[in-house]
């Protein structure tokens, strides 16, 4: 595994990149688009949130997306995209992306995460299983696939429903 990989925040001339990140990493363009439609949604979008990582030449592979969301009435963060271009996967790339993303948002006073993905591969950041928390969604999701985290231990979790931002569309 690589060791390091350059992170830090998208400019905006890397939009076209991490477009590309996306549409490489997924079957289909649905989670390219769903980064630019958030990137126009001002309730959702926080700069210096969507991190980036890069090899030592300034070439993008990976990147992850922190977006508002609620749990509730309370503001938290949602966790992805998270993506890597095919030919670096398994090289820390991803883990640098997410890594920078959190320590941005703890940094900006943020304190809580929650993420709809591999149930695998979010633990290692320090995530759990949210409906031990008694976080939910309003659709139906395998129950370990929703995984939720706190910034800062004097701020533990609330319980409650996550509110998506409007681009992701439930
Ligand atoms: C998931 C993804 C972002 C991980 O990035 P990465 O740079 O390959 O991952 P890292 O090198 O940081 O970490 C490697 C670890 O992640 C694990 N991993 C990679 N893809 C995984 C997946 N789809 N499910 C579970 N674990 C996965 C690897 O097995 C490896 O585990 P190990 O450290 O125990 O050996 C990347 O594989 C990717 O872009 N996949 C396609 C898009 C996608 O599925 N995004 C996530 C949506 S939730």
């Amino acid at each position: 595994m690589r060791s390091m990989w350059i992170t830090r925040a998208e400019t905006s001339a890397d939009i076209p990149a991490i477009r590309e990140i996306d549409l490489a990493a997924f079957p289909t363009a649905l989670e390219a688009d769903l980064v630019d439609a958030l990137r126009t949604d001002p309730t959702a979008w926080i700069d210096g949130l969507s991190l980036v990582a890069a090899d030592d030449n300034g070439n993008l592979v990976g990147h992850a997306l922190l977006t508002r969301c609620h749990i509730d009435d309370t503001p938290a963060l949602c966790l992805g995209p998270v993506a890597v271009t095919p030919e670096q996967h398994k090289n820390g790339a991803g883990s640098a992306a997410v890594l920078a993303a959190l320590t941005a948002a703890k940094d900006m006073g943020e304190h809580h995460v929650v993420v709809l993905g591999h149930p695998t591969y979010y633990p290692r950041f320090g995530f759990t299983r949210a409906s031990i928390h008694g976080i939910g969604v309003t659709f139906d999701v395998p129950d370990e696939a929703l995984m939720a985290l706190t910034l800062d231990t004097d701020h533990p979790l609330p319980s409650g429903t996550v509110r998506y931002a409007a681009p992701f569309g439930i």
